[in-house]
């Protein structure tokens, strides 16, 4: 399954939804460019952005069954809905479980256990921390405890200067 014949499956099972729409498209957008720069072989680059793109698939769910998108449950009500998404693809057992294992601890950063996990982490990060405010101590901090490539560190210090200069300052 080609990248862009996720990113239009996951954009028409959004049911409009411009707020997640735009989120995993800039999620994705994050990951290529860090998964570029660690020159990662094509099927990890390949992974990198297919778990981007469909990452916060259990989100609506959530909304729904929960009333919010606690990272718990979110985790843990992915794995039936990716299986749903890929099935009927020619998306391999093999990069399936992959997808499923990271996306189903994506809200946990002390668990990341390969690059393309690590990818997502950071990318989701980059927007996260803009979109959800995150204060400036909170974005120090899992600077320098999460982040870990060259190119995810530097955008996050370019995209976040004003706040971890605050953070270093206070
Ligand atoms: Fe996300």
């Amino acid at each position: 399954m080609k990248i862009n014949e996720i990113m239009l499956k996951m954009i028409s099972e959004s049911d409009g939804n411009l707020d997640d729409i735009e989120h995993y498209v800039k999620v994705t957008c994050y990951a290529r460019m860090i998964a570029d720069a660690e020159g990662l072989d094509e099927k990890t680059k390949w992974l990198c952005e297919a778990e981007a793109i469909v990452h916060d698939i259990s989100c609506p769910l959530c909304r729904k069954k929960y009333g919010n998108t606690n990272h718990k449950m979110q985790e843990k009500e992915s794995e039936a809905l990716l299986r749903e998404f890929f099935a009927g693809t020619d998306v391999s057992e093999e990069d399936l479980e992959r997808i499923i294992a990271v996306i189903s601890r994506h809200h946990s950063p002390h668990l990341i256990d390969g690059i393309d996990n690590q990818i997502l982490i950071e990318a989701d990060y980059l927007v996260n921390a803009n979109q959800s405010s995150y204060p400036a101590a909170a974005i120090h901090t899992f600077r320098n405890t999460y982040f870990r490539t060259a190119c995810g560190t530097k955008m996050l210090d370019l995209m976040y200067a004003e706040k971890l200069h605050e953070a270093e300052t206070a």
